[in-house]
């Protein structure tokens, strides 16, 4: 077992309300996610509302999504929204062109994504097609979801089921145009995207905010390009962008599944490595914005593995473990290290791709334990974000993740993966402190120190599994789940707990 590890949490020190859409999530037309994950046919055989698949959105409910992106990823330029409204029967069946040209029925639409959003009490978050659309396109999808009034786009609507607008308010303009949308360069895109922001028209009681697409990963010369031809010309158009979507994924190390403890450091400290991306592009940004009136998203983050042998590589279905689980935790406690910097993050994906929360196969559904992280760490959803110091000693910079941790723009700060990482927030004096034990194999003491107040009695609820390659099967779905919460006292200031290995702790307790 290795050193008592000290945890310092400021309650004073406010960093900023940790907005809801920290904990958003993303659900692309690709692979087994919309069908046969989220939709089925409304006459078959496994249960569903409406063609929604009953057992993902009863898994789904409790987890209080605040918002989902849709319909792409890659897919979204290169989806027309009008495919995708009006008798099913009667839908065009087109090819997904980026995801293995699979067919696609478009039997999941507008209408169906609302019904799903508005099932789970999700914010739908649409990405409308910049790559190979027009700004036609795109106004008219806003004013078929939008307009309350009377035109011909509003009476399809409505004779498509809907009298009130939709009311959609936020609108990816294109995704990735560095790449799968479009190969463009920043300058262009940025032409692109003001162009196209120019026609999202604003309804009556339907406000609208436009999204631009931002850089992958450390990108520093997308993001100062893309702000500095926005600058160009006569006017400011800074003040078209509401928000800038950056993407990180930290990949892989090893497999799944397969990988030792090396592999584990290494993927942990990666995904640790997303705190330079954000620090980064938020100090490119304040240069040019320096109210930050443009929002920083994280558009899309998570492990991106070798596809699950067996399945098809274009689908991008994954196994997901304790590890992923730890990425998981790690990235949310750094997302509340930034409330202030950071408004939006959209894990990859819901349902069998990537890191999903949920597998889905034939009538079975089952939590990965990704899912349980996102369940556990609720109730810092909408709490005031304060600050958590823990030792700066870092435990591996994971075997060749230095690199990964060059992605800060601005050598500001350092950061590694430390023994325990974690995050704390403060809601009606009630305190609810995260942390990750990040050693696979050795369970740590931690004690956690609450400057100016006292602990009163504290609830602690963790994740962990047998071993730090366990994940949930169709065989064994609970391998990895919460464990029944315990009841803990502290000293005054100070708390002391067991932290298991490769685990993920909630702690909650009333301050005095
Ligand atoms: O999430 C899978 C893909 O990853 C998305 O379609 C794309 O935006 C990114 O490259």
């Amino acid at each position: 077992m290795s050193d008592v590890q000290r945890l310092v949490i400021l309650p004073n020190e406010q960093i900023g309300r940790i907005h809801p859409h920290l904990h958003g999530h993303f659900a692309e037309h690709l692979g087994e996610l919309v069908y046969n994950g989220v939709w089925v046919d409304p006459d078959g055989p496994i249960p569903n509302r409406g063609g929604l698949r009953l057992d993902v959105l009863d898994a789904l409910r409790p987890l209080e999504i605040p918002a989902l992106r849709w319909p792409g990823g890659c897919f979204a330029d290169d989806y027309h929204w009008r495919d995708g409204v009006g008798r099913r029967a009667d839908r065009p069946l087109r090819l997904n062109r980026h995801w293995g040209m699979a067919p696609e029925p478009n039997h999941f639409g507008t209408h169906e994504f609302v019904s799903f959003c508005r099932a789970l009490g999700a914010e739908p978050y649409f990405a409308a097609n910049l790559g190979s659309g027009t700004p036609t396109e795109m106004s008219q999808w806003v004013e078929y979801c939008n307009h309350e009034g009377d035109s011909t786009l509003s009476r399809e609507r409505r004779a498509n089921g809907e009298q009130d607008p939709f009311r959609i308010r936020y609108w990816g303009i294109g995704n990735e145009n560095w790449g799968c949308g479009g190969h463009l360069s920043p300058e262009h895109y940025a032409e692109e995207y003001c162009r196209f922001r120019t026609f999202l028209s604003e309804y009556p009681k339907s406000p609208v905010e436009g999204i631009a697409c931002g850089p992958n990963n450390a990108d520093w010369d997308w993001t100062r390009r893309f702000f500095t031809q926005l600058k160009r010309g006569w006017s400011d158009r800074t003040r078209l962008v509401q928000g800038f979507a950056a993407h990180y994924y930290c990949g892989t190390s090893g497999a799944a599944t397969e990988y030792d403890t090396n592999q584990w450091y290494e993927l942990l400290s990666r995904g640790r490595a997303v705190d330079g991306v954000i620090a980064g592009h938020r100090a490119l940004m304040d240069e040019f914005d320096p109210e930050r009136r443009v929002k920083l998203i994280l558009d899309e983050w998570g492990t991106w593995h070798p596809v699950e042998p067996g399945k098809p590589r274009s689908g991008l279905y994954q196994q997901n473990t304790i590890r992923d689980a730890c990425v998981a935790a790690i990235s949310l406690d750094v997302f509340h290290d930034y409330a202030d910097a950071l408004w939006m993050a959209n894990i990859a994906q819901l349902v069998n791709v990537l890191q999903a929360l949920l597998l889905v196969q034939g009538d079975r559904c089952i939590k990965t334990p990704t899912y349980h992280v996102f369940d556990l760490y609720r109730p810092h959803q909408g709490a005031t974000a304060v600050r958590l110091l823990s030792a700066a000693d870092t435990v591996s910079d994971g075997g060749g993740s230095a690199g990964w941790c060059r992605t800060r723009y601005l050598p500001a700060r350092p950061f590694a993966l430390r023994a325990v990482d974690g995050s704390a927030s403060v809601v009606g004096g009630r305190l609810c402190v995260t942390m990750v034990n990040t050693n696979p194999v050795e369970s740590v003491e931690a004690e956690l120190h609450l400057h100016g107040a006292s602990f009163g009695e504290a609830e602690w609820v963790y994740l962990a599994g047998a071993d730090y390659r366990d994940h949930n099967t169709f065989e064994q779905p609970d391998r990895v789940r919460l464990s029944a919460p315990k009841m803990l006292r502290g000293e005054g200031d100070r708390m002391r707990i067991q932290l298991p290995p490769a685990s993920v702790s909630r702690v909650r307790t009333l301050m005095s």
